[in-house]
């Protein structure tokens, strides 16, 4: 069972990760947001919400919101949700800045009918495959389910259809040996300066047999006084294809199918349950 107390640790993980994203600034100012990742993935993303004639969209992991604001702006009517309330906040102000009407809602994916009061032809979820248990992974499907118009999607990443159930195992420690080989074990950035506030960060990153796992120290100095805060993030690959097919079917979803999608040149696959 999913406690208040898993959630609040998430939450607070995922809080101190975004005040300091946000506060280091690059990423998340309405100029960079239409340059960078967040650019490209929707563009993937517009592909599959206008090839499934969506007009409403949930975007239920919207962190900072860059990739909410975005897709609101290509006319699509979009909300936002997190676990995280810090990013809720600045994702609102994120929107503003960029004139779009978007409503934010503090949610773990696990509560969304009791917090948002509507449906969606779509909902999209860039972290679904990284939940810890399988006891989230079905209450999240579950809510995506009561969260959806009739005929209504949700996209994902993750273990896709085109998998070789039998090379899970090598296509598993391949995904942990290529982020070993390209990320650096230790990592020192800094010093961010912000409103009389200097950050310097240091990333630590381990690998598991199956996740990927980011420790962030951050070392703040304010009024002459040195202060520091942690958060942990896990990317895991614990989900196959087969149990995304068996936990969404069990939910009541009709069918779920991967769509391999090419923009500018590269190639992703995406996951797409049908209500
Ligand atoms: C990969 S990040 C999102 C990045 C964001 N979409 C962007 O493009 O910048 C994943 C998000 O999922 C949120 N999250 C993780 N577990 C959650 C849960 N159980 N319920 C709701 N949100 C959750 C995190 O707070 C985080 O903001």
């Amino acid at each position: 069972m999913i406690t208040r107390t898993d959630h609040e640790q998430i939450a607070a993980n995922m809080d101190t990760y975004w005040k300091w994203e946000w506060f280091k600034g690059k990423n998340y100012t309405p100029s960079a947001m239409h340059a960078g990742s967040a650019a490209i993935s929707c563009k993937y993303y517009g592909q599959l919400i206008s090839g499934a004639n969506c007009k409403s969209v949930l975007d239920c992991s919207c962190g900072l919101g860059r990739k909410t604001v975005l897709l609101a702006e290509d006319g699509l009517d979009v909300w936002g949700s997190d676990i995280s309330s810090l990013a809720i906040e600045k994702a609102a102000e994120l929107a503003d800045q960029c004139g779009q009407e978007v409503k934010f809602v503090l949610s773990a994916w696990q509560d969304l009918s009791r917090n948002i009061p509507r449906s969606f032809d779509c909902l999209i979820n860039d972290a679904l495959a990284w939940v810890d248990t399988r006891r989230e992974l079905q209450d999240a499907i579950g809510e995506y389910y009561k969260m959806l118009n009739p005929g209504g999607v949700v996209i994902f990443q993750g273990a896709h259809e085109f998998s070789d159930p039998d090379k899970r195992a090598e296509t598993v420690a391949e995904i942990i040996a290529s982020s070993r080989r390209s990320t650096p074990r230790e990592s020192l950035n800094g010093k961010f300066s912000r409103d009389g506030v200097q950050m310097t960060q240091l990333t630590l990153t381990d690998w598991l047999s199956d996740a990927i796992v980011h420790t962030y120290l951050y070392v703040i100095e304010q009024d002459g006084q040195l202060m520091l805060e942690t958060a942990t993030l896990a990317e895991l690959c614990r989900w196959s294809w087969e149990d995304f097919v068996a936990e969404f079917l069990a939910a009541g979803f009709r069918e779920i199918h991967s769509h391999e999608l090419t923009v500018e040149g590269k190639t992703r696959i995406y996951n797409m349950a049908l209500k």
